[in-house]
């Protein structure tokens, strides 16, 4: 008997006008695994969280959550089914005009129906969670660090104790030190919640780090995949250009 998957592309195409960018992607996730999203820039890794997460539409195929496909559900039971997702968007996406506190707290304020004294004080453990210190709370985004930010990000993804979490480039312009600490802070929270997550990254410390397992999407679908220990005997050459850092051998 096979066990559900927690998550599941399957035959997803997408394209724009003229320019295909999904072409029968195929890619399932495990529940309790991390998968690691590799790609190169412009292939479609940030459009396959975003049909996930309802905010495209595929032009064919299913996006099945726990079994169930969501790309046709009515919009109302959509929403319920990704009460329990979590997302840090690429470049953090904070509300510029909330302070930490609110942002953190967004969901639960705007979509949960949670009270505001009680919402901060999630939105405070949430902080702790990335180590970010209860001050931070009432700062606006634009008075904290670019590495500050993505944790402010990362706890608003972790603040509803989702069972799946999505990552777009959690660490891209960021020191190295700092996505270290970013890495860990996902990993850590992905053990200590149990939960799926699937992060696009072009960092292959972060794959190493963050992920069980990692695919390489290319033309439109996964042309490689394998557990973060295959990376180092990987024989796809585009895998090992981006374990080398190099270019593309033709
Ligand atoms: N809303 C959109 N309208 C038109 N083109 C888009 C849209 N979103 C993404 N694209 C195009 O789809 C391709 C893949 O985008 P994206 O998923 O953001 O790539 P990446 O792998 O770098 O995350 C890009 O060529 C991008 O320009
Ligand atoms: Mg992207």
């Amino acid at each position: 008997m096979s066990v559900m998957n927690k998550l599941e592309w399957r035959g997803v195409s997408k394209q724009f006008g003229a320019q295909k960018v999904l072409d029968g992607l195929d890619l399932a996730v495990a529940p309790g695994r991390s998968l690691a999203l590799l790609g190169r820039s412009g292939q479609g890794k940030s459009v396959t969280i975003k049909l996930a997460l309802g905010l495209m539409q595929a032009d064919a195929g299913e996006v099945l959550l726990d079994g169930v496909d969501v790309t046709h559900l009515p919009a109302r039971e959509r929403r319920a089914s990704f009460a329990s997702i979590g997302m840090l968007f690429q470049g953090g996406a904070l509300f510029d005009s909330l302070p930490v506190w609110e942002n953190v707290a967004f969901r639960l304020i705007n979509a949960d129906g949670v009270g505001r004294r009680e919402a901060r004080e999630r939105a405070v453990e949430a902080l702790a969670l990335v180590k970010l210190a209860p001050d931070v709370a009432d700062r606006y985004p634009s008075e904290l660090s670019g590495g500050m930010q993505k944790r402010a990000g990362l706890a608003r993804a972790i603040v509803g104790s989702p069972s799946l979490l999505f990552f777009d480039e959690p660490t891209t312009g960021l020191d190295p030190i700092t996505a270290g600490a970013i890495n860990e802070l996902i990993r850590d929270r992905v053990t200590s919640l149990g939960c799926t997550a699937v992060s696009i990254t072009h960092d292959m410390v972060s794959a190493r780090v963050i992920a069980d397992e990692v695919a390489m999407l290319d033309g439109g679908r996964i042309v490689w995949r394998g557990s973060a220990g295959d990376l180092d005997h990987a024989d796809h050459p585009l895998v090992r250009a981006f374990i080398r850092g190099e270019p593309l051998e033709e």
